[in-house]
């Protein structure tokens, strides 16, 4: 089914079915309704508007030692995370509101990243699918279900933009890529914020973690951040920066610090930046008691003058940390933070609870009927299936060992053969686990209906060194006709706070791998993982490698279509693989350096910038991904060879599906600026599109490039197109491709 087509139901039915509960008062229009509302209120009633805590549910971080039940009873509470359920959101709407003097209402807040209850592949690997609709369509779906458990708001998308492989929070993000990462941010934002916020089947979005946290150092999760504003404002902020312009409702900072200054500290970030030069309207909360760490950060001495320090850097609401409501009160009549300060604040929170419709109707989320018909309808499980299939990115092919065929007698192995629980992988909301995911099992049983056809053996787990079912699956490996390994990580060897200094495979399932080897036996290998890991190894020994992420509800479904070529997969990395980690950060779109390595032909060996143990190139580059099917590039052709300040360049290139399968190509346009007032990337993404192509077709691509793509810093920090020449390389990876060159002229 078409997306838009999917998409269009979903909307159709979200307005038909689903009247929202109780009736909407007439109130004022925002700007009248607000500045009424905030002159009746005292200033406790104010700072209490910014102030989070988090319920019984879902726990995201320390413990805070707040008892959320007294605070909400004391009207100290403007909103909650981790509750959900309509029950549960309305027993605590109804306790604040009877303890509200002036009926305002609190706004709850979850982290619904790759869904709520339908869970879709890890936002790392949706964006392997590179597919903008479809992450448009699994954030709809995601707020769909959210808002119909009676969450108003999500923290999401995350759009960090990280080079690092060793950091546990890359399957939360976009990838490496600005462009890509700007793309999906943009997608993610307008499907869980829809077309108007006043409907109850949206949620507020929050663009997370502002900024620069994916920088870690050394991939060490909360470590320092530390680089040139001009590659904050080229690489990190662009994302961010897209979010706003696209309607963003809320901001959350980020833990970390960037060159000196904690972001939830920083006022050049959120006042100088977001609020200033980008207009930001919407309001900005902390992570999680991230107003606390400014201590240890060593930027406060105490909570006092970390709650003055967020405060004067523009924080309007402060997640868990009970600073604002123990400080704010005292900071004032001390005159540290000012009454203009906190009515700024307050007014961004009372003007995003108006936007969601909750001074109409404080219970507009609360609809047990809608909960029980909306939670994983059949629609949205076909659509968890069809974004995992895109999301499969094919490293590996060697003599078409895939697709595997039905008369083929096959043997799973692997720690993850049967998994239900890591397939859905980490941040996986209220998603079901063991008795619902669909594990490849039993994905691979609904297409093999011939159990004499295929046998499933664990072999080792994951991190145990436990050799003793290992024996048994070499045996039934030994007749088969294929061996399909499915390995991987834990789902908790990723995401937050989660970082690792070595990326292989853990445990002994490399050792499993070997054995198997020695049968001499098709060895296809499936990955359920969380970061980039190490593959060397597994590339020089393995006849096939399948990267399915964890590929969530649907995951065991999509890896089963894909293996026996019901789906094609179509993905492309997101993330540079690196030969090994002691090449990171390596990335596409590094500089050139003033003695590039040329590679084994470069004539100079010794004195260029590389290593003396292992290729400067990755395993698998940024973009690549193969099909079942072949594609050739040709005639790449550009409109003009040079542009001027005002003009734009149509390029080209036709496509031919040269092999036997029906498939989808990622078409991607990349550019270099081969000369700059500063050193510029060798090459960046600056355009891609998703095409189907039936075998022996051909289809032309086009797209048109501006001197907007063409903008950077330059040597004086004006973002600005400089003229002079262009290299324009049009592919299907990031590592080659056709080539053309044009001028851009004064
Ligand atoms: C966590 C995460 C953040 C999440 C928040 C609330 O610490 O860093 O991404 O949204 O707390 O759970």
């Amino acid at each position: 089914m078409k997306y838009n087509s999917v998409l269009l139901l979903l909307l159709a039915c979200s307005f038909s079915v689903y009247a929202q509960k109780g009736k909407d008062k007439k109130i004022k229009p925002r700007d009248e309704f607000v500045p009424e509302l905030m002159a009746k209120m005292t200033i406790d009633e104010k700072i209490a508007q910014l102030v989070q805590y988090t319920a019984d549910g879902t726990v995201t971080g320390p413990k805070a030692g707040i008892n959320y039940i007294e605070e909400i009873k004391k009207g100290n509470v403007g909103s909650i995370l981790n509750a959900t359920s309509v029950k549960y959101t309305q027993e605590l709407q109804e306790l604040n509101l009877k303890n509200s003097r002036l009926k305002i209402p609190l706004i709850f807040g979850y982290d619904v990243i790759h869904g709520y209850k339908t869970i879709f592949p890890i936002t790392l690997g949706e964006t392997a699918s590179w597919d903008l609709e479809a992450a448009e369509l699994s954030a709809r779906i995601a707020a769909e279900e959210a808002a119909a458990s009676g969450v108003h708001w999500t923290f999401a998308p995350m759009v960090d933009i990280s080079r690092d492989p060793r950091w546990g929070r890359v399957s939360e993000g976009a990838g490496e890529d600005t462009y890509l990462g700007t793309q999906m941010a943009i997608a993610r934002v307008k499907g869980f914020q829809g077309n108007n916020l006043m409907d109850n089947n949206t949620v507020l979005a929050c663009t997370k973690h502002f900024a620069a946290y994916g920088a870690a150092e050394a991939g060490r999760d909360y470590n320092t951040v530390d680089m040139s504003e001009r590659t904050l404002r080229e690489v990190y902020l662009p994302p961010f920066k897209a979010t706003v312009d696209a309607g963003v409702g809320t901001f959350m900072t980020s833990f970390n610090e960037i060159s000196g200054v904690p972001a939830t500290g920083s006022k050049f970030l959120l006042r100088d930046i977001l609020k200033g030069e980008w207009g930001f309207n919407g309001f900005v909360v902390t992570d999680y008691t991230a107003i606390n760490e400014l201590i240890p950060h060593g930027v406060a001495k105490d909570s006092a003058q970390a709650g003055e320090l967020a405060m004067r850097a523009g924080v309007d609401m402060d997640m868990v940390g009970g600073i604002y409501m123990r400080n704010l009160k005292n900071l004032l009549k001390e005159g540290k933070v000012t009454e203009t300060q906190i009515n700024d604040a307050c007014r961004r929170v009372l003007e995003a609870k108006y936007d969601l419709g909750l001074f109409h109707n404080p219970y507009r989320y609360n609809d047990k009927k809608r909960e029980k018909q909306v939670i994983n309808k059949k629609e949205y499980l076909d659509a968890a299936l069809n974004i995992a299939n895109k999301s499969m990115v094919l490293l590996k092919n060697d003599n078409n060992v895939l697709p595997l065929r039905k008369e083929q007698k096959i043997a799973f192995v692997g720690p993850l053969v049967s998994d239900e629980w890591n397939i859905i992988g980490s941040w996986a909301a209220s998603g079901d686990r063991y008795g619902y995911a669909v594990s490849v099992e039993e994905g691979i049983n609904k297409i093999i209906t011939d159990k004499n056809k295929v046998s499933f053996d664990k072999g080792v787990e994951i991190l145990k060194d436990d050799r003793s079912k290992m024996q048994a699956a070499i045996e039934n490996a030994r007749k088969a006709d294929v061996i399909v390994a499915v390995m991987g990580e834990f789902e908790n060897m990723s995401g937050e706070a989660a970082s690792r200094t070595n990326i292989d495979l853990p445990g002994i399932q490399k050792e499993f791998l070997a054995e198997l080897k020695k049968l001499n036996k098709p060895i296809v290998l499936v990955l359920m993982n969380g970061r980039p890991l190490n593959l060397t190894w597994e590339n020089d020994n393995m006849n096939a490698i399948l990267e399915a992420w964890f590929p969530g509800t649907m995951g065991g479904d999509a890896i089963a279509q894909t293996l026996y070529g019901i789906n094609v997969p179509s993905g492309k990395l997101p993330m540079t693989f690196p030969r090994n980690v002691g090449q990171v950060p390596i990335y596409y779109n590094h500089k050139n350096t003033g003695r590039p390595y040329l590679g084994a032909t470069d004539p100079e060996q010794k004195y260029k910038s590389r290593y003396i143990d292992v290729d400067n190139s990755p395993l698998f580059p940024f973009g690549y991904g193969l099909s079942y099917t072949t594609f050739k590039y040709s005639n790449l052709k550009l409109s003009s060879n040079t542009m001027s300040m005002n003009g734009s360049i149509e390029v080209s290139v036709d496509i031919t599906n040269t092999g036997d399968y029906n498939a989808e190509e990622v078409v991607q346009l990349y550019i270099q600026d081969k000369v700059g007032s500063v050193t510029r990337p060798v090459k960046e993404l600056k355009g891609f599109k998703k095409v189907m192509i039936k075998k022996g077709e051909k289809k032309t691509v086009t797209f048109t490039v501006t001197p907007e793509n063409l903008k950077f810093y330059n040597i004086d920090m004006i973002f600005t197109a400089e003229p002079g020449d262009f290299e324009i390389t049009v592919g299907s990876n990031s590592a080659n491709g056709l080539q053309g060159e044009f001028m851009l002229v004064k």
